[in-house]
This record gives C-alpha cells, structure tokens and sequence, in this order.
C-alpha cells in the first residue's frame, strides 16, 4: 500500500554530473550513429543473402565473398558501440531510462535472447554460403530479428520520455511492449528503412572495391544493393515525415520555434542528398560517389540521434531541465575516457580496413 503511493520517478543522481550535459549529449549522438551504422551493415550483409542468388561458385555472390565472415564482427561493434549510448543516456536520464527498463522488464530482457539467437544465425549463414544454399532464409531470420529488436528499443525509448503512461503500464508487469506513443510506429518504421538504406550502401561499397567497377557479374550483386539502399533512403524519407507530423501538436511547436530544429533540417538535407548520390552510381558505379553518400547518410543518423534527445527533453520538460542539476567535473576521468574512446575507434577502424576491405581484388567471371 505504501509503494502504491510513492512516485515512479526516482530523483536525479544526488552527485549530480560528472560533466557539463552538452558534452554528454554530444558524445550520445556520435556513440549512437555509431552503433546505428555497425547495425545497418549487419542488415546490409543479411539483406545480401536474401537478394542474391547463392547458389554458383560464378554467381553475383563471388563479389560478395568475405561479407559474411563480417557479420558476427559487424554486430558484435554493435552490441559494444551500443554500450556507450547507454552509459551517457545514464549520466543524463537514467532515472527516467531505467524506469522504463523496469516496466517493461522481460520483454527488455529478451532484447539480449534475440541478440544471442541473432549470433547463431550469423553463424550459420557464414556456413551456409560456403556451401551456396539455405542462405536466403536464414536472411530472412536475421532481418526479422533486428526488426524486433529495433522494436523493443524504440517502445522502450517512447516509454522513458513518457512518465505519465508509467503508473497504468506497470499492471503488465513486464511482459508488455509500450504501444501508447503516436510516434513508436514511424521511428521503428524509419529505423528499418535507416537499415535497409546504411545496408545496402555499405554492400554495394565492399563489392566495389572487391571486384572493380569494370565486373559485369560483380556489377549484378552491386545493382542489387544500390536499389536496397534507394529504397532504404526513401523509406527514410517517408517515415521521417510520418513521424514529424505524428508528434503531439505542443511537442512540434516546442521543436519548430527552438534553434534545435535545425537537427531536423540538417537530417532531412543529408538523407536527401545521400538518396541522390546513390541513385545516380544506379547508373554509373562510382566508389567515390558511394561513399560520399555514406559520409552524408552517417550524417543524417547524427543529426537523427540529437534530434531524438532534443525530443526526448521536450517531452521531459516537466519533469526534468538537465540546466538544473548540479555538475561536480572530472575532467582527469573524461580525459582518460577520451583517450581511450579515441584509441578504441582507430583500433575498430583499422580491423574494418585492414581485415575486410584491404583484401586483393578478385577476379570474377574471367
Ligand atoms: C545489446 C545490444 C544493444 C545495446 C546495448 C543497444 C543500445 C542502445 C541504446 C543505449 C540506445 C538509446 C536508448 C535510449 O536513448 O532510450 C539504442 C537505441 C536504438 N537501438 Fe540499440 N542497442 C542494442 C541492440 C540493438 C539492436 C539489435 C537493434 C536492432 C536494429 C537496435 C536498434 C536501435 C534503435 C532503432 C534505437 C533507437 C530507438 C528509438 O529512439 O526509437 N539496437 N540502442
């Protein structure tokens, strides 16, 4: 009876900030990108399987050949640049974040059972392509699980800006995905689009500098995955609109009449630009014009990410005002985080160049 009658949002951290909240908000955009990109290539290579025909040693695939080793790698930086995000949305809103964690315990939870059958199945495609059959499915499986995932995180992120939904929610004890958001359905909508198109563009790239542009066969899997990302960056488009028109009235006044709109501009000018960079190498395969665009559609996720933050305060405006809370600096800390981050990524940087892309050119179709 007594916690029937307590509030469901915990006070901030009483020691306050270890550091001034732009920093933090700067630093979750990036680390967030980050883990946005490792995932689309994830989807990029799944969404390979599912086009392509595996099924000849002289096929389209041959250009592909290594992706799928880069799999279980690719989400494997995920899942660790997904851990960043979450120490920084910590430092800024864990009250509020591990609230909704709570409330939607299991169902969150099975976010890591997808995760780890999401590993298995990467797996197995690994094994399936070396013997060019059964690989179609188990793309379908792996695209289907990343859908759920990016479900659970977005029904999770609507519920941590929605702290009036809390009290009515926690009679599911649980079990439950949070529905009651206008926006949950174009953000996942867009984070399946955002896949498809950072997927497709990065394919399209590793079987370019794989095989040359000159490749008629490679030229097939190449086409293939340009389309993907087309379709990708327009879906963005669409679901971008979707969920800007489907934002409560007071929220996008909020946005619109704040500097912070310009994130909302810079994302929709990027993922514009990138659509018509890709589009054009449709015609004339071009690594350069490829990855330009996968350059400005890093950018789109970027500015996506602080646009969500800028949401997610609006919508917090009653309960919270970061400008408010206390900041106790440990700049000796930050220092050694930045070292390390910064190391960290180079190192990350170097595996990717030197592990899957550095590789001789092959030779296909004679
Ligand atoms: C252990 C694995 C993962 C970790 C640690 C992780 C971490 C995070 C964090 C911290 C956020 C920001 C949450 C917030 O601000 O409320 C986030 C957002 C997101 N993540 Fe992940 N993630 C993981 C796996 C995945 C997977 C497999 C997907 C599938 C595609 C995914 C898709 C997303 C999406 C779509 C968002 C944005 C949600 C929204 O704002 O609507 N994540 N992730």
């Amino acid at each position: 009876m007594l916690i029937a009658n307590v509030s469901l949002i915990p006070s901030y951290d009483m020691l306050g900030m270890p550091i001034l909240p732009w920093i933090v908000q700067v630093l979750m955009a990036l680390t967030l990108a980050l883990h946005w990109s490792f995932l689309a290539m994830t989807a990029g290579g799944a969404t390979a399987y599912v086009v392509n025909r595996y099924n000849s040693l002289n096929s389209d695939t041959v250009a592909l050949k290594g992706l799928s080793a880069f799999l279980p790698f690719s989400l494997s930086m995920a899942m660790t640049l997904g851990i960043a995000p979450l120490l920084f949305v910590q430092v800024l809103y864990g009250n509020f974040f591990y609230t909704a964690n709570i409330l939607m315990g299991y169902v969150w939870l099975g976010l890591l059972v997808l995760m780890i059958a999401n590993f298995y199945l990467l797996y197995l495609g690994f094994w399936l392509s070396k013997h060019q059959r059964g690989v179609r499915c188990v793309g379908i499986l792996i695209l289907l699980l990343l859908a759920g995932s990016a479900l659970i995180l977005s029904s999770n992120a609507t519920l941590t800006q929605s702290p009036q939904a809390w009290e009515a929610f926690r009679a599911n004890k649980g079990i439950a995905l949070y529905l009651g958001d206008t926006t949950l359905l174009p953000r996942w909508t867009f984070a399946i689009f955002a896949l498809l198109a950072g997927g497709g563009l990065f394919v399209a790239i590793y079987a370019l500098l794989r095989s040359g542009t000159k490749n008629e066969t490679a030229g097939r899997a190449i086409s293939k995955a340009v389309l993907v990302s087309v379709v990708g960056m327009a879906g963005i488009l669409i679901s971008g609109f979707w969920a800007s028109r489907s934002l409560p009235q007071a929220t996008r006044s909020s946005l619109f009449s704040s500097g912070e709109s310009v994130f909302a501009y810079a994302a929709a000018a990027s993922f514009v630009l990138a659509l018509v960079l890709t589009l054009s190498s449709w015609f004339k395969k071009s690594v350069l014009k490829l990855g330009l665009s996968a350059v400005l559609f890093f950018l789109g996720l970027l500015a996506m990410a602080a646009l969500r933050d800028t949401l997610r305060r609006i919508a917090l405006g009653k309960q919270l005002n970061l400008a408010e809370i206390p900041v106790h600096s440990q700049w000796d800390s930050f220092a050694l985080f930045l070292v390390i981050f910064i190391l960290g990524l180079m190192l990350v940087g170097y595996i990717v160049k030197e592990g899957f892309f550095n590789r001789p050119k092959l030779q296909v179709g004679g």
